[in-house]
């Protein structure tokens, strides 16, 4: 679909460049995902062989193999060739055929209110937030009715008076918990986005769906949503 020239260009890289294959190849070290804890987690959201789900942002595609295995299909989606070839590469090596691959962003990805679940993980606060809100409305339509959005992302569970103490120690832990450098750290809060909790809640609930859990850890939330049935 042509876009009017003030559409919001997604395919382009924010903050870290997911397109640099170095970036790539380091990417699970750094961010320390298990297959293990996605599988309970799909598990948890109710992933059977009946479902249809995506996965928009999906990185090196460690989620969403897991849930080729459990799933009836699965988009991987993200904006990054270079993740999407570790994604394919991973699912190659584990022989998985009901997974797709899509160079789409929030913002472009073909929804025709077909899936049952819709996970995202650490990748909305790429856009900002007057896109962050149009997302929601596009993963809203692209799913069935009732069906389930569950989003995990940095957002700033604090006041506006309490970013700079926030930023500052989340920055330090980054460097304690993962992979992630000063500069990583410095470069997400800079350029990344990542908005404030209540801010993303009430973005949730304006697109139409009923929040069902959210969970807040430091600078780390997870909400599950359902669209309107
Ligand atoms: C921090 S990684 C997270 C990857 C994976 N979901 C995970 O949990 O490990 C962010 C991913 O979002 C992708 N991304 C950035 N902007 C995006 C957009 N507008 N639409 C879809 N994916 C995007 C990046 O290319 C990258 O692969």
């Amino acid at each position: 679909m042509t876009q009017p020239d003030w559409w919001y260009d997604d395919l382009k890289q924010v903050g870290l460049d997911f397109e640099d294959e170095a970036e790539v190849a380091t990417y699970d070290a750094r961010q320390g995902g298990s297959s293990d804890a996605d599988r309970a987690l799909l598990t948890r959201l109710g992933v059977t062989p009946t479902t249809a789900m995506a996965d928009i942002g999906c990185g090196t595609g460690l989620l969403a193999c897991t849930a080729a295995t459990m799933a009836g299909s699965v988009r991987a989606i993200d904006v990054s060739a270079a993740m999407l070839r570790a994604a394919q590469a991973r699912a190659k090596s584990q022989g998985l055929a009901n997974i797709t691959f899509e160079r789409e962003g929030f913002l472009t990805f073909a929804g025709s209110g077909d899936l049952d679940l819709i996970v995202t993980k650490a990748a909305l606060h790429h856009l900002p937030d007057l896109w962050k809100a149009v997302a929601l409305t596009r993963m809203r339509d692209a799913l069935k009715p009732g069906g389930r959005i569950y989003i995990r992302d940095v957002v700033f569970n604090c006041t506006p008076d309490a970013v700079p103490l926030t930023a500052a120690r989340w920055i330090e832990d980054l460097i304690q918990q993962s992979g992630y450098s000063r500069a990583d750290g410095a470069c997400h809060v800079r350029e990344e986005h990542s908005t404030f909790g209540w801010i993303l809640e009430r973005m949730i609930s304006e697109a139409g769906f009923t929040l069902l859990e959210r969970t807040h850890d430091g600078v780390y939330a997870t909400y599950l949503a359902e669209a309107p049935g």
